[in-house]
């Protein structure tokens, strides 16, 4: 590649790499089947910036490495979830790291994942315009209908809407397809030059069909809100520990409204349209959101798993967060128990958190029953890309309680589903 070989040759700046050219390489012919020439020479770059003479804890030079170490998974033979996914170059989180805060305020930490949220959906939604428009040629294979785009602008719209309001922002009420051209001249109106090379660079798709881009952005969309449920429950832990019942009760409440409103990225994912998803999960094997840290952090917040899932390969697919548990992890169920206990946490506040347990468990099973549903429709019997048998994994860890101080609100428990996806 020219643009590389210019680049060498001349002062090698991390600060001017020539990344948009190396992804265009690897988006014309998916990630997959990137020449080994390109590959040998990225992998060059890499060993010579990680020489003593090169300050690697530079903002530029640790970008560059992130990405390096994203291009090269495949080449290396470390392609899994995260890298895939390009986790670190969103900024998401791609480890356990521990039981710390975020280190930003509250109000800060909602509203940065909340803008990443809009983001990657709003760029879901522009690269369907694009192809309807015949304006790129990105992953031109199995082009979707007009309609089926038009269903992907409405049912993306429904799943912004939330984040939206949370910014004081509305989607407009036009046409869903006027809607989504709003939104994204709205986000990139909003976004840092920073945010812009993030998206860009966290687009490497394994192969060259349409619905790959779609797959990539809702999966990373999840992890935006699974990363936002980890903030709120670290603190609703701290908030029982100090006796704080309103405040627990308010984060589990933000908890519950973000995974629930998050739910018609399923209804999106649901329009991939099947053939296409069996072309370029071929190319996707070792990569499962089974190794998705930032769910299991999660689901180990809210309770200790007990030992057989934590023998399996739900928690073997995540050792670090294995070891975290194993290593005594607090949670929101301990928390509770202790707060009640010593009598920092009783009366309508207990009731209070009693309830918002309750109603997150139930938007956690809700989570967990879709997910089988839309595997069951794409993937039928077929083993899952992580190594489980596929959808009778999903159905056996379904059911498992999120909480053991308390149940969900029988209440809130919907009918067992029949099938299909909610439209
Ligand atoms: C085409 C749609 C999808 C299919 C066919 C699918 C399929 C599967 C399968 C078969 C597994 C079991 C592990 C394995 O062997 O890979 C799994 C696990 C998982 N998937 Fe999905 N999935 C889909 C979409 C999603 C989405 C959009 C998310 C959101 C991030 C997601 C998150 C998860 C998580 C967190 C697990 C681990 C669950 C656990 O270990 O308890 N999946 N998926």
């Amino acid at each position: 590649m020219r643009e590389l070989t210019n680049w060498l040759s001349g002062r090698a700046d991390p600060d001017s790499f020539p990344y948009l050219p190396v992804t265009a390489e690897f988006q014309r012919s998916g990630k997959h089947f990137v020449g080994k020439e390109l590959l040998a020479l990225l992998d060059e770059i890499r060993a010579r910036s990680r020489a003593p003479a090169i300050d690697e804890g530079s903002a530029s030079a640790r970008l560059l490495r992130d990405f390096l170490d994203v291009a090269l998974d495949k080449w290396d033979g470390r392609y899994d979830y995260r890298s895939y996914l390009a986790l670190s170059l969103l900024g998401l989180p791609c480890h356990d790291d521990g039981d710390i805060g975020s280190g930003r305020d509250l109000a800060t930490a909602r509203r940065d994942r909340d803008r990443l949220f809009v983001r990657l959906v709003a760029d879901a939604l522009a690269f369907e315009s694009a192809a309807a428009a015949g304006t790129t040629d990105l992953l031109p294979e199995q082009r979707p209908t007009p309609a089926l785009g038009a269903k992907r602008h409405r049912l993306g719209i429904r799943a912004v809407s939330p984040a939206l309001s949370r910014l004081g922002l509305a989607a407009t009420v036009d046409h869903p397809a006027v809607a989504a051209a709003a939104l994204h001249a709205h986000v990139v109106a909003d976004r840092s030059a920073t945010e812009e090379r993030a998206l860009r660079l966290s687009m490497l798709p394994v192969y060259v069909a349409h619905d790959e881009y779609l797959f990539i952005r809702v999966l990373q969309a999840y992890e935006c809100t699974f990363a936002a449920l980890v903030d709120e429950l670290r603190d609703t832990i701290a908030a029982l520990a100090d006796g704080r019942g309103r405040a627990a009760a308010e984060r589990l409440g933000a908890a519950r409204d973000r995974l629930g409103t998050a739910a018609p990225l399923f209804s999106l994912l649901a329009s991939m349209q099947p053939e296409s998803f069996r072309t370029f999960r071929a190319y996707t094997e070792g990569a499962s959101a089974i190794q998705s840290r930032s769910y299991k952090v999660m689901e180990s917040l809210c309770r200790t798993p007990e030992g057989p899932r934590l023998d399996s390969a739900a928690y073997r697919s995540v050792p670090e967060v294995r070891d975290r548990v194993l290593a005594g992890r607090p949670s929101v169920d301990t928390a509770f128990r202790a707060a009640t206990r010593d009598g920092r946490l009783d009366g309508p506040d207990r009731a209070l958190v009693e309830r918002r347990m309750g109603e997150f468990a139930e938007a956690v099973l809700q989570w967990r029953r879709t997910h089988h549903r839309l595997a069951t429709r794409l993937l039928g019997e077929r083993p899952g890309t992580g190594y489980t048998e596929g959808t009778p994994y999903l159905a056996e860890v379904r059911a498992i309680p999120v909480f053991t101080a308390v149940a969900p609100d029988p209440d809130l428990l919907p009918p067992e589903p029949t099938g299909g996806c909610p439209e």
